[in-house]
């Protein structure tokens, strides 16, 4: 197959091994799970919960979370709507091969507007991507602030923060919603586990 106008150069090999025989050698339907909301929502702690439950029931997982992908494969990236597309643009092809690899993937980001997040779906390509809105109110994740972050934003130590002076944009149509003032941990767990379970 040929590449696009910017890399005319390049020819992908047609390897023997896919994703379809990686699969099957896990015994695992891999996944994309995505879950975006605010800083302080519970995206982590959600997904942690998920991850350890899928574990223990013997699937291979990988989460990709925002703080730490910043300190590595994103960390040339800040926080203005470019540099946002483009670590939502990453993770996202990180995420593909991870699944091309077999594995159940879940993705912590803020990822805050609806046109990367789209972006993130497409990039997905095949794969099983659901869209995991974590939703607590903006005042509920300022008072949780676990981080100390909405403090130093609203000083004006942080520039561009979610929420207080750059934009959420709410998911319209999210595969899974989990509102994080009336629900625990474990039954937003639950949740993305009963879906992951049907599809
Ligand atoms: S995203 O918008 O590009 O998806 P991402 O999830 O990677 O954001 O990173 C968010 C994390 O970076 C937050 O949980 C917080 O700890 C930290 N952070 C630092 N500065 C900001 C900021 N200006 N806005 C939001 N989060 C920030």
């Amino acid at each position: 197959m040929m590449s696009d106008a910017r890399t005319p150069h390049l020819y992908i090999y047609d390897f023997g091994v896919g994703p379809e025989s990686r699969a099957q050698l896990l015994g695992q339907a891999p996944s994309i799970l995505w879950f975006t909301g605010l800083s302080g929502a519970g995206k982590s702690a959600i997904a942690d919960r998920l991850e350890a439950a899928l574990h223990a029931c013997g699937r291979l997982t990988y989460i990709l979370d925002g703080d730490s992908v910043r300190r590595g494969l994103c960390k040339d990236l800040g926080f203005d709507k470019e540099d946002r597309r483009e670590n939502v643009r990453r993770v996202a092809e990180v995420a593909k091969l991870m699944a091309d690899a077999g594995i159940v993937v879940l993705v912590c980001l803020i990822s805050p507007f609806h046109s990367d997040r789209e972006l993130a779906r497409l990039i997905a390509g095949k794969h099983v991507f659901a869209e995991v809105y974590v939703h607590a109110p903006l005042a509920v994740a300022e008072a949780r602030d676990t981080k100390g972050l909405y403090r130093l934003a609203r000083r004006g130590a942080i520039q561009n923060f979610t929420g207080i002076d750059s934009p959420y944009e709410r998911p319209t149509s999210p595969d899974i919603f989990i509102d994080t003032c009336t629900m625990s941990i474990d039954e937003g767990a639950n949740m993305v586990l009963d879906w992951v379970s049907r599809h």
